[in-house]
């Protein structure tokens, strides 16, 4: 994976998202959290002895579905691993898998108000989980998901609290212990605690102001540029 074809593929995604006329906070939130796991799977990664590039690209494009899973009405998992499954099968099952902590995939009928709109998505996921063993770059992506929101890298709690306040539903408690698990895991891996990074990312200059209170954004049309 390379920084421009990354670049160009979120250019591409972020002009459909400003012609469907999303509101300037789902900008904060794609940027910032994309950009944010890619910076924390990328560090961790390379104190992990694993392959940061792959790492960062892997997180950076997790979500790159997710722009047209509403258009589109089908799992933004999918979406990304379709997109990207010739170019870098790696990638692809980034997306695939990220929702998913340890690979863990309950029945359909679990799924029905989140993730999945279609049984033959959820039949990818499954299929390909069953063929595929679980590897660290899977996890690395799935923590790195759980740290990163539209303000940056945040705690796995903050990071719960803003997702059940955008979309009216807590966050189930077996996926918050999941979350420390993963966190734990590399947090062992490593020999530090994840959270005592965020600083060097932080340092980076990386993520868009974003207000506190969402009613004072900014009126403006974000620039079509990223800090790759
Ligand atoms: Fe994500």
């Amino acid at each position: 994976m390379n920084f421009n074809f990354a670049n160009d593929l979120i250019l591409r995604e972020k002009k459909i998202e400003l012609e469907n006329g999303r509101p300037e906070s789902s900008w904060y939130l794609f940027h910032n959290h994309v950009f944010g796991a890619a910076e924390v799977a990328r560090i961790v990664a390379d104190l992990a002895g694993m392959d940061s590039n792959r790492a960062y690209f892997s997180a950076l494009l997790h979500d790159i579905g997710k722009i047209r899973e509403t258009i589109e009405h089908r799992f933004h998992g999918v979406l990304g691993y379709l997109m990207l499954k010739d170019e870098n099968l790696d990638i692809a099952r980034a997306c695939l898998l990220h929702t998913f902590p340890f690979n863990r995939l309950e029945n359909f009928e679990h799924y029905t108000k989140m993730f999945f709109h279609k049984k033959e998505d959820y039949d990818l996921v499954f299929d390909f989980i069953r063929s595929h063993p679980l590897n660290d770059y899977d996890l690395l992506v799935q923590m790195s998901d759980g740290l990163a929101n539209a303000y940056g890298l945040v705690t796995i709690e903050e990071r719960a609290a803003e997702y059940a306040k955008r979309h009216g539903i807590d966050v189930p408690q077996g996926m918050l212990e999941s979350m420390h698990e993963l966190k734990n895991y590399f947090d062992k891996k490593i020999g530090m605690d994840i959270y005592s990074l965020y600083e060097k990312v932080a340092a980076k200059d990386i993520f868009l102001a974003y207000p506190k209170n969402e009613q004072n954004l900014p009126s403006f049309t974000p620039p079509l540029n990223t800090k790759l």
